[in-house]
């Protein structure tokens, strides 16, 4: 064999030295891969081809069927489910509708003690009844309280954090999901308007958070939840004060996480797309106190509230940073503005200058 291969060198024009009896095999591989190397290119490129067709594949059918980030969607099929929270308290701003209440509805299922908030009493009270349904018998009336807040009265958050402490006295999660959306021009908002969006979505979770981490701090753990949005990520048209007040909430929220790392105190950011709930009916306009007063039609493509509740309980349950929860295209636009933010500008502009045009302004987040 050693002596075929020196035959074949000899005729290739190669000058082989004398060799060390252990090299034979890899010389021998070196001149049969250079006789065959027309099979072997066509077998790399064979392999290639099957790698990126499998590739293409699962973009294709990320791209069809994604409804939430890669991360995610792992850790709902293969991550610890809601019922990890069992027997945790949990404190939900904007309970009485949407997002919050069906977030209730995951946590009573799960297991957990329950504080519900936001400013009408009687919703509140319809929310906790269908709790302790939910909840079928794990819970007691005792376990679910009914805490009326308003984010944007922060000089009372103080007492309340005391109140729910006298109840449980714990909180392990709290979930700033209170909040305000908007439909206005850019041109024509009045600054009251800016100013009272920044104070429920942003200034309202962190004097919340404020006085509920002294708490969690002593405990050395707990989790804030922060329901943020899409267009915390990327620019959308006709809601300059909800987009910018939802990318000040998380700058504020991702510098917390940096300072409270060493407390075992976690923070999600969840940013759901459009999502059906009331939030078009007490939405702000341009002007000072005037409200949208818009039920989201059936016929529009949302995702629905009770997946929308799910993931952000999942991402919860995980101790995930940020989690994206959105429909096409809304997810791919996201991925791309995050990975390629020039193209992402680019999308964004192809699909709002579509035929769709009207349906995609409607959408707000
Ligand atoms: N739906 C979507 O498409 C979508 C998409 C992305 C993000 N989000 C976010 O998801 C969160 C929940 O909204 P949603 O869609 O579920 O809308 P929603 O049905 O209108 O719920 C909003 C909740 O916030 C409460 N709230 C409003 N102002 C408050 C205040 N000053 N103090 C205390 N509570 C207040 C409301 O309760 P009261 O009126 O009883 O106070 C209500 O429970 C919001 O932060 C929103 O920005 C929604």
């Amino acid at each position: 064999m050693a002596e075929t291969s020196c035959r074949t060198g000899i005729r290739l024009g190669f000058k082989l030295r004398t060799t060390p009896p252990g090299s034979n095999n890899y010389i021998l591989f070196i001149l049969t891969l250079y006789t065959f190397r027309k099979m072997f290119l066509i077998f790399v490129v064979v392999i290639v081809a099957v790698v990126l067709f499998l590739i293409c594949s699962f973009i294709v059918l990320f791209w069809r069927s994604a409804d939430a980030d890669l991360l995610l969607l792992f850790k709902e099929k293969f991550g610890r489910g809601p019922e990890s929270l069992k027997g945790q308290v949990a404190w939900i701003t904007g309970a009485s509708s949407g997002i919050g209440e069906y977030i209730a509805y995951e946590l009573a299922r799960a297991g957990c003690r329950l504080i519900l908030s936001a400013r009408r009493r009687d919703e509140l009270e319809r929310v906790r009844s269908a709790c302790l349904r939910e909840a079928a018998g794990q819970l007691t009336a005792d376990d679910i309280l009914v805490q009326v807040l308003d984010v944007q009265d922060f000089e009372s958050h103080k007492s309340l954090v005391i109140k729910v402490l006298e109840h449980f006295t714990k909180i392990d999660i709290l979930i700033n999901n209170a909040g305000c959306s908007q439909r206005a021009k850019w041109m024509d908002i009045e600054l009251d308007v800016d100013r009272t969006l920044f104070e429920i979505n942003v200034l309202g979770p962190v004097s919340l958070s404020q006085v509920v981490l002294p708490h969690m701090m002593k405990r050395n753990r707990g989790t804030i939840v922060i329901v943020s949005s899409m267009v915390g990520k990327l620019g959308l048209p006709h809601s300059r004060s909800y987009n910018g007040t939802k990318s000040a909430v998380q700058a504020y929220f991702e510098c917390l996480r940096t300072e409270v790392a060493d407390n075992n105190i976690s923070i999600t950011i969840a940013c759901p797309g459009p999502t059906f709930s009331n939030l078009f009916l007490h939405a702000a306009t341009s002007k000072h106190n005037e409200k949208l007063g818009r039920a989201m039609s059936r016929t529009e493509k949302r995702m629905t509230t009770d997946l929308c509740a799910h993931y952000i309980v999942t991402a919860l349950a995980n101790k995930l940073y940020e989690v994206w929860i959105a429909q096409q295209p809304w997810l791919a636009i996201l991925y791309i503005q995050q990975y390629i933010p020039d193209l992402g500008r680019c999308s964004c502009l192809i699909t709002q200058s579509s035929k769709k045009l009207p349906d995609l302004l409607r959408c707000n987040f």
